[in-house]
């Protein structure tokens, strides 16, 4: 008698983040060259609990490796806060017939994988977040378009800032992790960064625009981090106290979108395959994850649980090259 086929269920959840299509495509393409049936469920958890599936061929995800966004859709479903909702996304996992659920997304989504596979689904989980703020991975995916993104923005307000000699006070997403800024700040030359973990406070801002000033410098670049403050009040405040004029920019969601680097299609491709791989060997409720130049996996308990202390380096590094 025919072995059955093993049905993989995928799904993207929380902010989409470049790279997420590269992944789906390589569970889609991997799965079926192991002879697995795979379903894609449209809008994450809620079309989940809204069993909103359809069944996915190698054909499905033709041309879609260089575009931003999800193919499959996402959202953010309350319902799946809920004992409730988890219950019945359980049980809609079980009368799919899911013998797998693979979830692509950021903490809150990885959080509601685990809470399925405490209700006995197999899940598996690639981090796919531009906001880099899952503690178990030094990479997700979707964190260097956004990086990319954002330096190709902020080179664009320098240029007009500079012709104008103006500070120009550039707020990047993040929520409460700084780690887009910092790289932003630091490729992007800021002279200030200023996110949730360092805690720089207005006054040391200003007082570095004004010794920069002091020095000869006709243009001043700050780094806000969505955690880090509120960057309109911050540009008005730094243009009272110095006289400066002063422009803020809040770069949005124009960070999430666009292309994928070779980086974030790369990455996603070659976790789209190994997520498969472990499900193929007989693995369960394991996150693929970077770390120390190499891809590992993790227990998904263990990965949300993990913790990695704030590294001050890269900061230090900017307040060095700011002087
Ligand atoms: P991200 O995955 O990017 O961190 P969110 O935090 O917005 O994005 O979470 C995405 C979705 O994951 C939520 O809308 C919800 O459906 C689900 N989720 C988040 N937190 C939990 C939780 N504690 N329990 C169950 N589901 C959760
Ligand atoms: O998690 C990714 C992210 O883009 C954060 O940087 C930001 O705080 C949030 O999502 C914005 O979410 P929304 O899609 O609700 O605007």
């Amino acid at each position: 008698m025919a072995e059955k086929q093993q049905r993989i269920g995928v799904l993207t959840s929380g902010g989409d983040a470049p790279g997420m299509n590269a992944a789906i495509r390589a569970i889609v393409r991997s799965a079926i060259h192991r002879n697995m049936k795979v379903f894609g469920i449209r809008r994450g958890y809620e079309g989940l609990l809204g069993a909103d599936t359809y069944e996915m061929n190698a054909l499905s995800v033709t041309e879609i490796i260089h575009r931003g966004g999800t193919i499959l859709k996402t959202a953010r479903c309350d319902e799946m806060q809920t004992e409730e909702g988890q219950n019945r996304a359980a049980q809609i996992c079980k009368v799919l017939g899911l013998d797998c659920l693979i979830v692509l997304g950021g903490d809150g989504s990885l959080t509601g994988a685990l809470k399925l596979a405490k209700r006995g689904v197999t899940i598996m989980g690639i981090p796919c977040t531009i906001d880099m703020d899952l503690e178990c991975t030094e990479y997700s995916i979707g964190f260097d378009t956004a990086v990319n993104t954002g330096i190709d923005a902020i080179s664009k307000i320098r240029d007009t800032s500079s012709s104008h000699d103006r500070v120009s006070v550039i707020q990047v997403m993040g929520r409460a992790a700084g780690h887009i800024a910092l790289w932003c700040g630091l490729a992007g030359g800021a002279e200030e960064i200023v996110i949730a973990e360092n805690k720089v406070d207005d006054e040391a801002v200003i007082r570095q625009i004004i010794s920069n000033r002091g020095k000869g410098r006709k243009h001043h670049l700050v780094v806000v981090a969505e955690g880090g403050g509120e960057s309109q009040r911050l540009a008005k405040k730094i243009e009272s106290v110095t006289g400066i004029e002063t422009r803020a920019t809040v770069l949005g969601h124009l960070q999430r979108g666009g292309a994928p680097t070779a980086l974030d299609r790369t990455r996603a491709s070659i976790m789209g395959y190994k997520v498969v791989e472990l499900f193929a060997n007989g693995e369960k409720n394991r996150v693929m994850v970077y770390e120390q130049g190499d891809y590992a996996h993790m227990d998904i308990e263990e990965a949300l649980a993990a913790k990695r202390p704030y590294d001050n380096e890269m900061y230090e590094i900017i307040k060095v090259l700011a002087i």
